[in-house]
């Protein structure tokens, strides 16, 4: 049996993930492909407290490196309880944020350098890197009236403009980095304006999973 597909989506706050997330659930669960839809931080009970953590930290001011290793720690959690199963069996996985979103909010957004992330990245994931990457790009300003219109902000959402500038810009350059694994969607666009971005990348890996042999 071939080894699942691991799909990440990226994207600053309000871009649309989960709006997203919700379609290519529907695309590929039609195609009769199994599938596990997760986020990071999270993905299991013990990562989405450790999710929980990094959310509503509100008392004392988290350290960057706190928050880093936080990120890890839960990535850990996901990897070998949940996603490297799933892959193994052969079942796709789509996940709401991964590693690149580390890259982006703690290296591009709090300043790591990008060189200790890949360290923590090798420790954690091994080989392990997502298939496909749909990095769904916007203007600062667009996502945030976006997500502002949901209601309270959570304490990353509360962050300075200026933050998530460098937030784009970091997940910009990875896209730049990893042409082969990166596709980036303009999420400016209205919803099914996205989809159709996503269908011309999605389309023909579902074509090739229904010609594949199970
Ligand atoms: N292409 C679009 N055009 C206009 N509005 C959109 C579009 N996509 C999503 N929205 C709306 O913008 C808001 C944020 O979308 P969504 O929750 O999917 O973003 P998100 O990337 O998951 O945000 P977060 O990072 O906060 O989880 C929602 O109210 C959603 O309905
Ligand atoms: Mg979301």
């Amino acid at each position: 049996m071939t080894k699942g597909l691991f799909i990440t989506l990226e994207g600053g706050e309000g871009a649309g993930k989960s709006t997203q997330l919700a379609y290519l659930r529907q695309r590929i669960e039609a195609a009769g492909i199994p599938l596990h839809v997760t986020r990071e931080p999270g993905g299991t009970p013990l990562a989405e407290q450790i999710r929980a953590l990094l959310l509503d930290h509100r008392d004392e001011e988290m350290a960057p490196d706190t928050e880093l290793l936080l990120m890890f720690a839960a990535r850990a959690q996901h990897l070998a309880r949940l996603v490297r199963p799933a892959l193994a069996r052969g079942e796709w996985v789509l996940c709401d944020r991964f590693t690149d979103a580390t890259y982006a909010y703690q290296g591009g957004g709090r300043g790591i350098g990008f060189a200790r992330i890949a360290v923590l990245e090798d420790w954690v994931q091994g080989e392990l890197r997502p298939d496909l990457t749909l990095l769904l790009d916007l203007p600062v300003a667009v996502g945030m009236a976006r997500a502002g219109r949901r209601g309270e902000l959570d304490r990353f959402e509360r962050e300075q403009r200026d933050f998530f500038e460098r937030v784009r810009a970091a997940y910009l350059t990875r896209a730049e980095q990893e042409p082969q694994r990166f596709r980036v969607i303009d999420a400016a666009q209205d919803i099914a304006g996205v989809q159709r971005q996503i269908d011309a990348v999605l389309s023909p890996l579902l074509a090739q999973a229904a010609g594949a042999p199970i």
